[in-house]
């Protein structure tokens, strides 16, 4: 591409890199910050999760100068979307540039880790990235400080409890001490740590009472880690900004452009030269943060030639301060606003004039995290037009001014109102002209200004729909001279109820305006069945919601007294203060001190996943001659393919080839269970992102645009996407599981009452940090191919493979480190893409790599099955349950995979934790035209336990008693049959339930929430406790078994290998604990490297929550042959240590290597009969949570959530209580947060953080509080312990069934008594629609059939 010529330089390219100068004499300016740090500098500890800024995995600090203040600005990135030109002149540091395990850790890594902060780790430099920031601009913050440093960055794993406990110690006094008496005294007893006190002490147990007490008593631990441990931060110490970027022409006086191949980036410093560049180049795109742009050209494949950065033209960079408000330069970034007007508002006298200000200070608290507002422009946000633009409304009602400027027009002013923006991202702007500043007025004394904004996730989240509203009153009274209306969300704009607003001038503040405004608005704001974005009824309830809030807020800011249960409209109680207990048994106080079984150490590579050191598959340095593979995939959800064109493609320089079925030597027919899809479409496409074929190319850019180039001609065929389609159509991937016992028809004539109903549960995304990844390396002889995947199912993979390949499984080794979170995900829907892979590198005959993007990721791989769940249960008027009719619909997807084994755990667990005399559970698996759904942490179970959770709750209110007491009376006891008759042996779920409602003071709380409801109609506080129990083992017997190896070498030290996968649940850690154990040595002198098939062959997948229990058994076995080996050693010299007795046994020829194994003794189930042990145990829990809810909104915060876990003699209670939190939030995010949605067509809506929201750390529950209950070892498996990876996740339910519980009382209110149908996950807008008032009954919602909807749920 030939420079413009405009403003070019002859410089080079230049900036620091953790302290060292990278000059690139020629850069290519397409590439992003991210990815040129881990190709170009081999950089891999900053990640790439998601490549639009929502997870921030990627997060790097950057540090500029500014020469005219002599100030230097450290601020966190999102390196996904930093132009790499964008820090010319700037220093960048990564995780690797703050410390390593090699010189001395960063107090930032050292406590993430040995706070049990980091469990698969993939997260965690992103996390180190943002604290670091944050500690280089205040080396004592605050826990908000902590928490909005937070809200870019997501984990899936450790539920953000750890990592909040561990980074609480930078806080000043330490934040909460643990009971252990920190700087200040313990914050438990002094009552200083604010509202949730009140809470907690009414909560305490004695373990409570204790831990405020600074011990422990009975052996009862509260401390996870050791604080008074930690190197302390020493800001002093932090390396110094180079003094290059201060001095020399790079600060950013001088204009530079860099040309590459396709794009030339210019970075001009004067407005005039900017004009200039705009009147020669109208098409030349103007960037500030990319953080539209960035995700234009990513996601929606816009290539804009030349990109002009203005960050550096003082005119765009500006604040002033005028007599009628502030003039803000378009380039300012939204933090430097944010400063900026927090700063004047403190210093302006007349409070009254700052009102916009502060409406936009409170939006931005909303706005995306802190690695976005640092960057994004307030000019870039206003110019994009985003119709759910946060602060547009906000300008527009405030009547904003625009100052626009162009080279041939000169400059002009225009009022930013709905005549702005004129379509969909569009405005009146003319190409060559750009936009310089926005004034903000000031508002008047008699002049008031809110903004509003619901979205689904509170933080860091795209609006539904927001709004700013403004009003001015004749001075002294209360007659409206102005109103001004905007609202986002409602329409391709932004716009304004000009009309309604009109219509109200002259009127009076007062109760009837309200309604008359509410009519007004829903005409004036109409959004048809079928609008884009979908949920119209609850959009057009929002605007009332906001309009009735402002009403009452502007009330009582005219000194007119709202009544106290009505202000609860706009109040909102600071639920900030951040508390978490945990209680775990201590060790036996003669427990050797080298059995670390019990102990909770830290996960075994803590340290190097917070360094970034830790590699992923993605990680692997660059092997000579590799490739990458762009994966080619459908776009239609059925469609015959008529044709393939890969022309185009293959004439792009760098292309190698296409890869289809045409290629696979062997079977092209791939599965789980069985092999029912095809690894390469052939002739027929049964879903969206089904693969063709793949594009094999130099490097993944090459490869990913030559891919989009394919051109697939298809013949339409008629989907089907919703359980109730495929019901329709009787579309079955099999015959009904049923499993019945007792007379049901018996039972329901015995009961006094019998109900009907149906409830939904929404499918799941993974949503693991690291995608699907592989890399494939054929090794040039035998047929030998070696593959290293991001697989929790080894050896399956090595079969798929080695069969698609036509060799012997001999021939192909597959390998895994470490996954960055898997929760079933990569248990069998990896095959697909390691098959891909490894048939384009047997093609090639070279390395070929491939890496999901994460839309790729979510569009291909699968979710967790959404479930319908029909039911009639007849029980006593006592609430005794008689019988149960179950029929659970799955959507499968188009395949077989794990479907059929997930209906039937689901179908198991459909009693949850109750005693069920009659029942009959029928399973269907329906087969439908999504991409085939998987195995998810649960598998079924949490489906199957809310459908039970759900008529349970519906017979207490039938019954007219508490929820808690008629789940107390149906709890299976000791001794009890199942529904699938096992005997339940040491049941401990009452103990749970009755530790967990004592624990939580449920029956105090109880009072407490409804006096608060009494006293407040539109926030409602609700109440819920949930038991569990889930059975441990594969249901297929044969899967229960598994292999260890283990070699001791020479110089004493241990090599364990074994079965499972290491994917964050800390299976290595306790390995590692149980080898200490059975070895009699200390856990340093052992290691794992990884797993791998040439190690451990015939292994089962990593999950079902067995991986301890299987492979620790086995771990157990192996180590016990080798002790037997040893022993005639340490026999003949006693006083030996463990290096002498090694010796003496190699000098004298003995193996010191060893396999071992196990199998799960006597457990096997009949399906036939029902009859058998499909369980080799069960786990059991108890939770209690407490929420609170906008009713006008939908909105919901989690006050208090406490539970209580049997996990037997816990082999590490760091690792356990983690499982808990991680699984808890889990499945938190599946019943309230995570929804999927589809177009009717088949296409997957909610694709990447941005539109699928997991929870973030502002989603924590205000207190979580953890215990492991104590004295109950699990005979039945290593160290008397118990699983835990799946159990917790369902205990989440209680948060859904407090928002029910919240959600009645609004309706009680509202006058409605019946029973209402809550689907999962329980959103904001199936909240505020559930909460009926005055204004949801003004909207009607469509009778399906009648239109197309925008989005299904499937
Ligand atoms: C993860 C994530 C979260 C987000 N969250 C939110 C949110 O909560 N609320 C919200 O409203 N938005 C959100 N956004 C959108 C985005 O961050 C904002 O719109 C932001 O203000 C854009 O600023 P920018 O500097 O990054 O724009 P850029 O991407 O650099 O530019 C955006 C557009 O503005 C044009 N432009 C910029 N400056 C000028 C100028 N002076 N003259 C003419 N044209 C100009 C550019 O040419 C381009 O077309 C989010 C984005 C991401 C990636
Ligand atoms: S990878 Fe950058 S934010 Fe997700
Ligand atoms: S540890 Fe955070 S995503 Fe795994």
């Amino acid at each position: 591409m030939p420079s413009t010529g405009i403003g070019t330089s002859t410089e080079p390219f230049v900036f620091f890199c953790n302290g060292r100068k990278v000059v690139d004499e020629d850069v290519d300016p397409e590439l992003t910050l991210l990815t040129y740090i881990r190709t170009k500098l081999r950089l891999t500890g900053s990640k790439l999760g998601c490549a639009e800024g929502g997870c921030g995995a990627c997060t790097v600090m950057v540090s500029s100068y500014d020469a005219d203040t002599k100030t230097i600005r450290h601020f966190s990135v999102n390196a996904c979307l930093a132009p790499i030109c964008s820090v010319h002149g700037m220093a960048v540091t990564t995780v690797e540039g703050i410390r390593s395990t090699r010189t001395k850790l960063h107090p930032v890594q050292e406590r993430i880790a040995k706070a049990h902060g980091s469990q698969c780790g993939f997260c965690t430099p992103g996390i180190v990235m943002s604290m670091y920031t944050l500690l280089r601009n205040n080396p004592v913050p605050n826990m908000d400080d902590i928490f909005s440093a937070f809200e870019g960055n997501l984990c899936r794993c450790t539920g953000y409890r750890p990592i909040l406990e561990g980074y609480k110690t930078f806080t000043k006094g330490g934040g909460c001490c643990g009971g252990r008496g920190g700087q200040n005294g313990c914050c438990m007893m002094n009552g200083s740590n604010g509202d949730n006190r009140e809470q907690a002490t009414n909560g305490a147990s004695d373990e409570l009472t204790n831990r405020t007490n600074g011990g422990n008593s009975d052996g009862v631990s509260t401390a996870l880690f050791q604080a008074d441990d930690f190197t302390p931060y020493d800001s002093s110490q932090e390396p110094i900004f180079p003094p290059e970027l201060m001095t020399s022409s790079l600060t950013a006086t001088k204009s530079v452009s860099f040309v590459g191949k396709r794009l030339t980036w210019h970075r001009p410093v004067t407005l005039p030269e900017l004009l200039n560049l705009k009147a020669q180049h109208p098409s030349a795109k103007i960037v500030v943060g990319n953080t539209e742009i960035g995700v234009e050209v990513k996601f929606k494949n816009q290539l804009y030639p030349i990109l002009v950065c203005t960050t550096h033209i003082p005119d765009l960079q500006e604040i002033s301060v005028t007599d009628s408000g502030i003039h803000v330069g378009a380039s300012v970034n939204l933090t430097t606003l944010d400063e900026f007007l927090k700063k004047h508002i403190k210093q302006i006298q007349q409070s009254h004039k700052t009102r916009v200000f502060s409406a936009i200070v409170e939006m931005l608290k909303w706005f995306a995290g802190h690695q976005i507002r640092n960057v994004a422009a307030v000019g870039g946000n206003i110019v994009t037009g985003s119709p759910i633009s946060d602060l547009n409304p906000l300008f527009m009602a405030a009547g904003c001014t625009l100052e626009l400027e162009s080279q041939k027009n000169g400059r002009r002013s225009v009022k930013m109102d709905q005549s702005f923006y004129t379509g969909y991202r569009r405005t009146i702007m003319q190409a060559d002209e750009v936009l310089v500043s926005i004034h903000i007025p000031y508002t008047s004394q008699n002049e008031y200004f809110y903004g509003y904004k619901q979205s689904p996730r509170r933080e860091d989240d795209i609006a539904i729909v927001n709004a700013g509203i403004r009003v001015r009153f004749e001075p002294g009274s209360k007659v409206i001279t102005d109103l001004s209306m905007a609202f986002g969300g409602m329409a391709a704009t932004t716009v304004m109820a000009t009309k309604t607003s009109e219509s109200m001038i002259g009127r009076e503040w007062n109760d009837e305006l309200v309604s008359e405004v509410s009519t007004s608005l829903a005409k004036e704001l109409p959004l048809l069945p079928g609008a884009p974005g979908g949920m119209e009824t609850y959009r057009q309830s929002l605007t009332l919601s906001f309009f009735f809030k402002f009403y009452l807020k502007v009330l009582e800011d005219l000194d007119v007294k709202v009544s106290p249960v009505d202000r609860s409209a706009f109040t909102s109680v600071d639920h900030k203060n951040f508390h978490s207990a945990q209680f775990y048994q201590e060790v036996p106080s003669g427990q050797p001190s080298y059995d670390s079984v019990g102990r909770p150490d830290a996960h075994k590579t803590a340290l190097q996943q917070a360094t970034g050191e830790a590699v992923y598959c993605d990680d692997i340095p660059r092997i000579e001659g590799e490739l990458y593979l762009a994966l080619v995939t459908s776009t239609k959800a059925h469609a015959n393919i008529i044709a393939v064109d890969t022309e185009a493609a293959l004439a792009i320089e760098g292309v190698h080839t296409y890869v289809s079925a045409a290629d696979v030597p062997g079977d092209n027919m791939i599965g789980v269970i069985i092999h029912d899809e095809e690894l390469f479409a052939t002739k027929q496409v049964h879903c969206v992102g089904q693969i063709i074929g793949g594009i094999v190319a130099e490097n993944q850019a090459i490869a990913q645009r030559a891919a989009k180039l394919v051109k697939i001609q298809y013949e339409e065929l008629e989907p089907i996407i919703t359980i109730e389609d495929a019901i329709e159509k009787q579309s079955f991937l099999k015959d009904p599981l049923i499993v019945k016992k007792g007379d049901v028809e018996e039972a329901f004539k015995a009961s006094d009452h019998i109900i009907e109903g149906e409830v939904r549960i929404g499918g799941q995304e993974h949503f693991y940090l690291e995608t699907q990844c592989s890399l494939a390396i054929p090794k040039g002889e035998s047929n030998e191919m070696e593959i290293f995947m991001s697989s929790q199912s080894l050896s399956h993979t090595q079969h798929v493979i080695a069969d698609c390949l036509g060799v012997p499984y001999n021939r192909v080794v597959c390998r895994s480190k470490r996954l960055g979170g898997g929760f079933g995900g990569k248990e069998s829907r990896n095959f697909n893409f390691n098959a891909a892979c490894a048939i384009a590198a047997n093609k090639v005959n070279r390395p070929v790599r491939t890496m999901l993007d994460r839309d790729e990721d979510m569009v291909m791989s699968g979710t967790r099955h959404p479930y319908l769940g029909r039911y009639k249960v007849g029980f006593t008027k006592e609430g005794i349950v008689k019988g149960l009719v179950v029929d659970l619909y799955a959507n499968c997807g188009i395949s077989w995979d794990l479907s059929p084994a997930v209906m039937e755990r689901a179908v198991l667990s459909s009693d949850n934790a109750y005693l069920l005399p009659a029942v009959i559970v029928t399973g269907y698996t329906c087969k439908t035209n999504l991409p085939s759904n998987t195995a998810f942490r649960g598998f079924g179970a949490p489906q199957g336990m809310l459908v039970a959770e759900t008529w349970m709750s519906q017979i207490a209110v039938k019954c007219g008693i508490s929820q808690e007491q008629v789940r107390s009376l149906n709890l299976i006891r000791e001794g009890q049959l199942t529904h699938f008759n096992q005997t339940l042996n040491n049941c401990t779920v009452r103990r749970c339930w009755e530790e967990c409602l004592e624990k939580s003071c449920y029956a105090s709380r109880r009072q407490q929430v409804d006096s608060w409801n009494k006293a407040n109609r539109w926030k409602k506080r609700g109440l819920a406790a949930v038991p569990t129990k889930f059975g441990i083992a594969f249901v297929q017997k044969f899967m229960n078994q598994a292999g260890a190896l283990i070699h001791i070498y020479t110089d004493g030290s241990v090599l364990v290998s074994h079965s499972g996968v290491e994917m964050g649940q800390g299976l290595h850690t306790k390995m590692i604990q149980v080898a200490s154990r059975y070895l009699k040595v200390p856990a340093k002198k052992i290691f794992i490297s990884e797993t791998s098939t040439n190690l451990v062959p015939n292994t089962q997948p990593t999950a079902a929550s067995s991986g301890s229990d299987l492979n620790g058994n086995a771990v157990k076995d192996a180590c016990e042959k080798l002790m037997h080996r040893l022993e005639p050693f340490m026999l003949a010299n006693p006083k030996g240590t463990w290096e002498d007795w090694v010796t003496a046994a190699y000098l004298d020829r003995v193996s010191l290597s060893a396999t071992g194994f196990y199998k799960t003794p006597n457990i096997g189930y009949d399906w036939e009969k029902n009859e058998g042990m499909p369980f080799n145990y069960f786990t059991f829990g108890a939770a209690v949570s407490e929420v609170e809810i906008d009713c006008l909104t939908g909105d919901h915060e989690v006050i208090r959530t406490d539970i209580v876990m049997d996990v037997g003699d816990s082999i590490n209670p760091a690792i356990d209580i983690g499982q808990i939190e991680g699984g808890f939030t889990q499945g938190y995010g599946l019943f309230t947060l995570e929804d999927h949605r589809w177009n009717p067509k088949g296409h997957l809506l909610t694709r990447g953080p941005g539109f699928y929201k997991i929870p973030g750390f502002g989603d924590v529950p205000k207190e979580f509080n953890v215990s492991l209950l104590r004295g109950v070892p699990n005979n039945r498996t290593i160290c008397s312990s118990k699983a835990i990876g799946e159990p917790p996740l369902f205990l989440a339910a209680s948060v859904f069934f407090a928002i029910k519980d919240a959600i009645t009382s609004a309706r009680a209110d509202a006058g409605v008594s019946e029973e209402f149908r809550l689907d999962s996950p329980a959103t904001s807008d199936r909240i505020r629609m559930a909460c009926v008032d005055q204004f949801t009954k003004q909207f009607k919602e469509p009778v399906p059939g009648t239109y197309t909807p925008f989005f299904v749920r499937p």
